[in-house]
């Protein structure tokens, strides 16, 4: 993973090594007690911010790093390496948060949400989810109904939200106008200080443990006018353009989880012995080494890929959809493989290897299940739905 060289220029490098570096030095040696506490790791997401990979494509007079989306993968890939759930926080923060506002919000907006996440001070969350709607986002019940003042009064629930627990500002996605179906949804800035934001429990889960989440509920709750996100209408454009964006974050964790699994086994498959010789010897294993390699190194390709089309301001849904599926079916390949060949030390909670294989399932999971990117891609490719 280390002999692409794409010309990155020195600004991607010098954010992918300061992300290394706190990777390393705060986050690694950490990881474990967050995942067995189950913790928010806030010291440490703090720090993150300090150094700008909260805001790594946010220009700088809002507040951010004012990178392009390629500084964002490189960031990512390192800070997943060390512990998936950092990086999840990190991906909503960059990705569903900020990414939405800088395209679609007023310049006010801009500078009182963008700038409170992008410099570390606040958490942020993006609510599109909800008990009865997850694929299927479009049949979303979360209403939110216009007053003759221009406010909005939204009543719903919303879950899944990663962030909840902690989140200052959420971006929700209502229903406006149900009878016109995904052009009815409008999308929100929510500021969960105000009355009428309630938080459910924080839900206990397989992977990805310090990274809080939880059920949400409005209850006649007030949006002002100047905080609708957008046109009223275009919630649902808003919130598939974000997601075009949020599958590479999450396409850079897959690869992150899956390097780290790699390159466990690597070390270990040289020292442990067999029969008389270290079992990276044998060709079962060789065949193993040799897939997990292919499989890293094509996701970090159609990653770096989807991430330059963005960066050059082309569209990117389908080559979003095509690394989130190639690097979460790989980085879960790669994590299975690599407790296998552990075997009895990789089924241990004393190594990491269980961790990964347990973090790496949700990145097949959210941002778009692995059926909803062969549908995106499929839909693309065949022009037939
Ligand atoms: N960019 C911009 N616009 C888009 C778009 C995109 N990528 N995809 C669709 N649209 C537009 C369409 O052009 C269409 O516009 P018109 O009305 O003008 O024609 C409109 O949106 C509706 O499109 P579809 O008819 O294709 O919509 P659909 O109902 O068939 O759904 C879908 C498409 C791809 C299945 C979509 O619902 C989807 O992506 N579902 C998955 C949802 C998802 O990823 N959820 C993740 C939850 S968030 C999360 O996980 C966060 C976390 O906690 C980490």
């Amino acid at each position: 993973m280390h002999d692409v060289d794409f010309g990155f220029t020195e600004e991607q490098l010098l954010i992918q090594d300061v992300a290394r570096r706190i990777a390393q030095e705060k986050i690694a040696p950490s990881a474990e007690h967050f995942d067995k506490s189950g913790e928010f790791p806030l010291a440490n997401i703090q720090l993150l911010g300090e150094n700008g990979l909260m805001g790594i494509e946010v220009p700088a007079e809002y507040g951010g790093a004012g990178m392009d989306p390629v500084a964002y993968v490189l960031a990512m890939v390192e800070i997943a390496a060390a512990d998936a759930a950092h990086s999840t926080i990190m991906s909503v923060n960059n990705s569903l948060f900020c990414n939405g506002i800088l395209a679609n919000g007023t310049e006010a907006q801009k500078q009182k949400y963008v700038r409170a996440i992008a410099e570390g001070a606040e958490i942020g969350a993006f609510a599109l989810t909800e008990p009865q709607s997850g694929s299927d986002a479009t049949a979303m019940r979360c209403r939110a109904v216009k007053q003759a003042d221009g406010s909005f009064i939204v009543n719903g629930k919303k879950s899944w939200i990663t962030s909840g627990p902690v989140a200052k500002y959420i971006v929700l996605f209502a229903m406006t106008d149900p009878s016109k179906a995904s052009r009815g949804i409008s999308a929100f800035l929510i500021d969960t200080a105000r009355e009428g934001f309630h938080r459910g429990k924080t839900e206990p889960k397989l992977g990805i443990r310090a990274s809080a989440t939880c059920e949400i509920e409005f209850t006649d709750y007030v949006v002002q006018p100047d905080e609708l996100l957008g046109d009223e209408g275009h919630g649902f454009k808003i919130a598939m353009g974000v997601l075009d964006a949020g599958r590479i974050g999450i396409a850079s964790q897959a690869i992150g989880i899956g390097r780290a699994a790699y390159e466990a086994t690597l070390a270990y498959v040289r020292e442990r012995q067999a029969f008389g010789q270290p079992i990276g010897a044998f060709q079962m294993t060789q065949a193993k080494i040799a897939d997990m390699k292919c499989k890293l190194d094509a996701a970090l390709l159609l990653t770096l890929r989807a991430a330059w089309l963005k960066g050059q301001g082309k569209r990117f849904t389908t080559e979003a959809a095509v690394a989130k599926l190639t690097a979460s079916e790989g980085a879960m390949w790669i994590a299975h493989q690599a407790v296998q060949i552990h075997g009895g030390m990789g089924y241990s909670k004393e190594m990491p290897l269980e961790r990964y294989f347990r973090d790496a399932k949700i990145t097949e999971i959210y941002e778009g299940t692995s059926e909803i990117q062969r549908l995106v891609i499929a839909r693309h490719e065949t022009g037939l739905r």
